[in-house]
Order: C-alpha cells, then sequence, then structure tokens
C-alpha cells in the first residue's frame, strides 16, 4: 500500500527507522558475538547474569527432559503445571504478598491487570515515562487515563484533587527504564492514602535489583506492603521470560478469572519456568551478584559524569547518555559498534522528542578491565561528536 511505504520512508527521512536487527551468534552475556566479531554488550536487561548462568540451564533442561518443550494449553484448561505454582508461591514469598500469578511476559501481565481492574468507573493517574505496556493497558480498559509529569508529586495531587473518579488507580513504573530513576514510592503511597486510590508498581527493572534480597522498588522504599498491586517481570534480571502480579488473594484471584492476556494464551514453557524458580533462588543466596551490580554502576556512572556526560543521579545499572538528536545519537551507537562496543540508541517513540539517548545497561558480570575500555571509547567519540 502506497500510504504504509510513505510512512516507512519517513521515518527512514528522520532517522526513526527501525531497521536491521542486530543478530546475537552467542549467549546473552556481557560480551557477545554479532557478525562473527566479539562485542561488549552494554545494553542488556540481563543485570545479574543470570541467562547464561549454568544451573539455570541445568534446571531448564532438566524441565524439558521430565516435561517436554510446550505447556499445551492456557492455565486454565490443559497448561497449569505443579512448576507454576511453584514459581507463583516463590513470587508471592518474595513480595510479602498473599498470593501471586504468572503471565507470560510483563507486558501482558500489565495488559492483562490493567484491562481486567478497570473500565469506565475508573480514573487511572499514570507517571509520564510510565512503559508502554502500561498505557496500552490503560487503553484497552477503556477507563479515562490522565498522565501526571514525571515524578511529580505536585502534579499527581493536583490531578487526584481535581479529576478523581469513583475508583482511582495510581500506577507507576518502579525504575523507569529509560532514564533508571526511581519513582518516589514513600510519597506516592502517602497521597493514594489520602485519595483512598489503589496503587499499582511496575517493578520490571527493580526486580531482583533493588531492596532486601532484590526484592524491589517497593522494598528499597520500605513500603513493600502499602501497594497494592505489584507487577513485574522475569525478563529482566531473572534472566527468563514471563511475568507476573503479587498481591492480595482476591486481587490474584479477580485477575486470574478476567485477565484476557492471562486467560487467552497458552502458559509458559515449563522450561522457563524452572530456570526462573533457579534464578530467584539464586538472586537470594548470592547477595553479593546485587552488591557487585550496583558496585560497577555506580562506579561507571561516576566516571562518566567526571568525563562532563550529563548522567542523573540514580542507584540503578541504567544510564542513559541524553545526545538529543537522532541521527547523532545512531552515529554515536554506530561508531562505537565499530570500536567492538554495542550500546543500543534509543529515539522517539521510546523516548520524548530531542532526548534521544544511548541506554546503557552494566551487568554484575561485566569486568571492570572491559568497563574501563568502554569509558576511554566514550571518552574519545563523545567529544569528537561534541557531547562533552
Ligand atoms: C517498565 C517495563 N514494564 C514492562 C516491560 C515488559 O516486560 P517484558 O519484556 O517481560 O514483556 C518492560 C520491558 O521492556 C519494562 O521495561
Amino acid at each position: 500500500m502506497e500510504y504504509i511505504n510513505e510512512i516507512l520512508s519517513n521515518l527512514k527521512k528522520n532517522n526513526k527507522y527501525r531497521g536491521e536487527f542486530k543478530k546475537l551468534q552467542s549467549p546473552q552475556k556481557e560480551k557477545v558475538v554479532i557478525d562473527g566479531r566479539e562485542i561488549i554488550l552494554l545494553g542488556s536487561n540481563n543485570y545479574l547474569g543470570l541467562c547464561d548462568h549454568k544451573e539455570v540451564k541445568k534446571a531448564s533442561m532438566e524441565a524439558i527432559e521430565k516435561y517436554g518443550v510446550g505447556a499445551g494449553g492456557s492455565r486454565l484448561t490443559t497448561g497449569s503445571y505443579t512448576l507454576h505454582s511453584m514459581l507463583e508461591e516463590k513470587i508471592k514469598d518474595i513480595k510479602g504478598t498473599q498470593k501471586a500469578l504468572v503471565f507470560n511476559t510483563g507486558y501482558m501481565a500489565n495488559l492483562g491487570i490493567i484491562q481486567a481492574l478497570c473500565n469506565k468507573d475508573w480514573v487511572i493517574f499514570c507517571d509520564k515515562y510510565n512503559h508502554a505496556s502500561i498505557l496500552d493497558g490503560c487503553l484497552l480498559s477503556g477507563a479515562k487515563f490522565l498522565r501526571y509529569r514525571h515524578c511529580d508529586m505536585d502534579d499527581l495531587s493536583y490531578k487526584l484533587e481535581n479529576f478523581k473518579g469513583k475508583c482511582n488507580l495510581i500506577v507507576t513504573d518502579g525504575v523507569f527504564s529509560m532514564d533508571g530513576d526511581i519513582a518516589p514510592l514513600d510519597k506516592i503511597v502517602e497521597i493514594s492514602k489520602k485519595h483512598n486510590a489503589v496503587i499499582m508498581v511496575d517493578d520490571a527493572h527493580g526486580f531482583g535489583v533493588l531492596g532486601k534480597d532484590g526484592a524491589g522498588t517497593a522494598s528499597y522504599f520500605g513500603v513493600n506492603s502499602e501497594i497494592h498491586i505489584h507487577m513485574g517481570t522475569l525478563s529482566k534480571a531473572v534472566g527468563s521470560i514471563g511475568g507476573y502480579a503479587a498481591s492480595e488473594e482476591y486481587f490474584i484471584e479477580y485477575f486470574k478469572n478476567f485477565s484476557r492476556s492471562f486467560i487467552f494464551s497458552t502458559a509458559l514453557p515449563p522450561s522457563s519456568v524452572a530456570a526462573s524458580i533457579k534464578a530467584l533462588d539464586i538472586i537470594k543466596n548470592e547477595p553479593l551478584r546485587r552488591q557487585r551490580l550496583l558496585e560497577n554502576s555506580h562506579r561507571f556512572k561516576m566516571e562518566l559524569k567526571n568525563l562532563g556526560f550529563k548522567i542523573p543521579d540514580t542507584v540503578t545499572p541504567i544510564i542513559p547518555v541524553i545526545v538529543g538528536d537522532e541521527e547523532k545519537t545512531l552515529e554515536f551507537s554506530r561508531q562505537l559498534l565499530y570500536d567492538r562496543i554495542y550500546i543500543p540508541a534509543i529515539r522517539p517513540p521510546t523516548v520524548p522528542k530531542g532526548s534521544s539517548r544511548l541506554r546503557i545497561s552494566i551487568t554484575a558480570a561485566h569486568a571492570w578491565e572491559d568497563l574501563e575500555y568502554v569509558i576511554e571509547r566514550l571518552k574519545t567519540t563523545g567529544r569528537k561528536l561534541g557531547l562533552i
């Protein structure tokens, strides 16, 4: 169709076209092989290096031997294994809730939770930088939704005071995926109490990274029990695949009955579930991994700041290097790839116009010598492009 081609060529003209994939030819690790070259990877959400962990892989392979490769049906028909329930038990224990429910991805969890919970009687108050899957859930729900300025508690209070409805939901990322900053959950809890609103936290990037035993952003703020709905993924620090909701029993039973992305999709294969269970044990039993992740991230961030890059003050492993212009961001990423470093260029619509960036993410598995090499190349290329 002519109109589709026109849109694609406009994307190309504006440096927004998402073209060829970078195809990995090795496991997801701190160094990967792309086009036959070994590359340092600094864009992965494999924060704790568990995607290729020996014991995680062993657990997954044993599950394949025992149960085969597919679940064969949805959880509500023929696809529920004892492994799914074991994983849900583990998640509810970590989050300190009554129950948990596993979805196939974090995206599907957000979609399913919000669509099930909210309808036209609800007003949803949503941080402007929330993940796309939250927005899609809001749209699907048919609720009225308002976006408050990023982490701006005055704006959230103002919007609640003036626009609240019969039922109200405040939904926020715990850690913002493209900025690495953290939602002020302590303040959001206070505001929600004042307005009797339900709070939902998407902790895709906080789970396994922040808080006691990696329990997440709410634990980091000491407000775990005040969050009504914890959502998270098993695809980032946990290194596997899947999403979850953890909450009081009645919410979970409600999602099980009404979340369409849960009901109408084949369950996660037992091998992925077994991988998540083993990874969660490792996260709990090996706190040094988390410590190393946060130390690596802090040290790396300090070095970049000293070089003059504008880096926000955060404690997470997500480090945005804001470039602004789309073409320059792509060029930055291209030049680094030439130097055997892969840091993805992030452009609108994923981030606001004028804030294109390199999204660096550090992992516990990165060796400091490799990070030093990256810092050196960022310095040289950043200077060449006039960024520092
Ligand atoms: C904040 C946030 N929520 C949800 C998701 C979706 O999770 P998943 O990749 O497991 O579908 C992501 C991942 O991109 C994310 O960054």
